[in-house]
């Protein structure tokens, strides 16, 4: 295939085309480390010929179900935990769930690292958990792995994304298609791009 490369067409051309000319990534240097996974590779090929053969078609009732698949995988599910089948987890060893939480449709925890998420909380449909990315400043563009930790009592609302490395504090309430990019704090209403603590969350009639 032809090597395509932007053509610059300013004034100060010269440095433009150094910097174009500069190598930024060369993916013919990328590899994912040993071990990085955390399973050997039939078994993550097995996780996804089971995602897609069992989990995905599961009747939306058949929480229960799900919780076991997930749990055979090496997932830390607790009780009562309502994830539905649209619901996409990448490597399920490297998740925890805790009791009576809900993961909404077409949320994906993309757990390249750990990503764990307390007791009652909510993680709305659409919403992205990427617990993980390429290192851009080291032209083998080095894949990483960066926990995601969702405290107890949070509500993740519709289409929000949570970046690599971010924790949210208990009983946090993130509003819809927030960008959540840094750690927020406990018991706040948080909105936004980058999502921010607008207000406290005061509970009626408690
Ligand atoms: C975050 C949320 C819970 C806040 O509710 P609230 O406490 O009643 O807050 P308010 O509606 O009073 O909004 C406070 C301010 O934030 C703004 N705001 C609220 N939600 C926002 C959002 N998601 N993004 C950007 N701004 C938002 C409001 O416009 C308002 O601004 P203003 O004071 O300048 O008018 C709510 O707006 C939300 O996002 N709900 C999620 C809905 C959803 O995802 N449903 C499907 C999943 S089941």
């Amino acid at each position: 295939m032809s090597d395509i490369r932007w053509i610059p067409k300013t004034k100060d051309a010269q440095t433009e085309r150094e910097t174009s000319e500069r190598v930024y990534q060369d993916l013919s240097r990328f590899a994912v480390p040993p071990g990085f996974r955390g399973r050997p590779s039939w078994f993550v090929q097995l996780w996804w010929i089971v995602d897609a053969l069992l989990f995905r078609p599961s009747p939306q009732v058949m929480y229960a179900w799900r919780r076991s698949l997930l749990r055979l995988f090496g997932a830390q599910v607790g009780a009562g935990v309502i994830i539905r089948p649209s619901a996409r987890v990448t490597y399920p060893w490297k998740v925890s769930i805790g009791d009576h939480a809900w993961i909404g449709d077409d949320v994906t925890l993309y757990s390249l690292g750990q990503i764990d998420i307390g007791a009652h909380s909510v993680i709305s449909q659409k919403s992205y958990l990427c617990a993980g990315d390429h290192d851009h400043l080291q032209p083998d563009f080095a894949i990483r792995g960066r926990r995601i930790c969702i405290g107890a009592q949070v509500w993740v609302a519709s289409d929000v994304f949570v970046a690599p490395g971010v924790s949210i504090g208990d009983g946090t309430v993130v509003g819809a298609r927030s960008t959540v990019v840094h750690d927020l704090p406990a018991g706040m209403i948080c909105i936004g791009n980058p999502a921010k603590a607008i207000k406290r969350r005061v509970m009626r009639g408690v």
